[in-house]
């Protein structure tokens, strides 16, 4: 079986790490590169998690740093959500970074989708100011992007803004120029990762797997993207369950537009479902997920994460 090209795009994050394995161990993707955005914790933070994470999964796998602020605005984090570190208060072992590139992310990505016997696939999983510009800067390269597929905004209310979710909210101008490129997108939004919990008494399943296992118990004890005992909220794995299992999910295309003025509503995704615009539809909106089917899936997967 040919394994999809995919780049990830991340701010780790405990829903990034959590995503990450789920790529990670899969046959079906060929995860090419992966890349740093400032979103949950800074820049080095993030960079340093996702060194640690590739170090603990044992996959020695391209990481390249991005942006360390958004396009216009001031970088603010999520480290109430995340922890201070980005991965709650645990403690990695040593961690190798001899696959760290020199290159920018931009640049990275740009010459790993040339260099690619096939289009590549983009997985945002934080804001989406590494995307904005490598489409910006190099908007040659559109014709071997497959499409992207990201974890990003809301259909309703948010989780940053009222209106506004956090990936969208941290850089909405970067939001405004990947939603407008033109490029097949999918995106999923906030009210599937509401949808796709682990509970407790799932976690500790999850911590009798495995080592990442038991690093994900830990993790999740400190993680408030919900609450420990009402169900944690796993966003950025969604849209790693969208690229493999599609058929979870409900779906509509849509016109998706991005807010950048509103006084209240900056970086709210405009999604009209109902057409009341008029205008073509340039985004699929993942609109809903069996929860059950999920579970199922997710547990399996995390069990192949070894
Ligand atoms: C998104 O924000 C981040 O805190 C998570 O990692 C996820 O990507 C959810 O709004
Ligand atoms: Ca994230």
């Amino acid at each position: 079986m040919l394994k999809k090209p995919i780049i990830i795009d991340t701010d780790p994050g405990i829903d990034d790490a959590v995503a990450l394995a789920l790529a990670l161990f899969s046959k079906e993707l060929d995860v090419k590169l992966i890349t740093t955005v400032v979103g949950n914790v800074s820049l080095e933070k993030v960079t340093r998690n996702t060194l640690q994470l590739l170090t603990f999964y044992g996959k020695n796998i391209p990481v390249a740093a991005g942006a360390r602020k958004p396009l216009l605005r001031q970088a603010f984090d999520a480290s109430s959500v995340h922890g201070d570190s980005g991965l709650g208060a645990y403690r990695f072992p040593d961690f190798q970074d001899t696959n760290l590139l020199e290159q920018h992310a931009v640049v990275a990505m740009y010459n790993t989708i040339i260099n690619s016997d096939s289009p590549v696939t983009l997985v945002p999983i934080g804001p989406l100011t590494n995307i904005a510009l490598l489409l910006t800067m190099f908007p040659d390269i559109k014709p071997q992007i497959k499409e992207i597929i990201l974890m990003g905004g809301a259909i309703g209310r948010g989780n940053s803004g009222i209106y506004s979710e956090f990936n969208i909210t941290i850089d909405p101008e970067a939001a405004d120029i990947v939603m407008s490129s033109g490029l097949t997108i999918t995106m999923v939004p906030l009210e599937i990762g509401r949808k796709a919990l682990v509970f407790p008494e799932d976690a500790l399943k999850i911590k009798e797997m495995h080592a990442i296992g038991d690093m994900f118990y830990k993790l999740f004890k400190t993680y408030r993207g919900g609450s420990f005992n009402t169900g944690l909220k796993m966003y950025d794995g969604s849209a790693i369950a969208y690229l493999l299992k599609p058929e979870l999910f409900s779906t509509q295309k849509a016109f998706v537009a991005v807010e950048t003025k509103g006084d209240f509503t900056s970086g709210a995704t405009i999604i009209d479902l109902q057409g009341n615009l008029g205008k073509d539809a340039n985004v699929t909106v993942a609109t809903d997920i069996n929860p059950d089917e999920f579970k199922k899936w997710f547990m399996e997967t995390i069990e192949k994460c070894v």
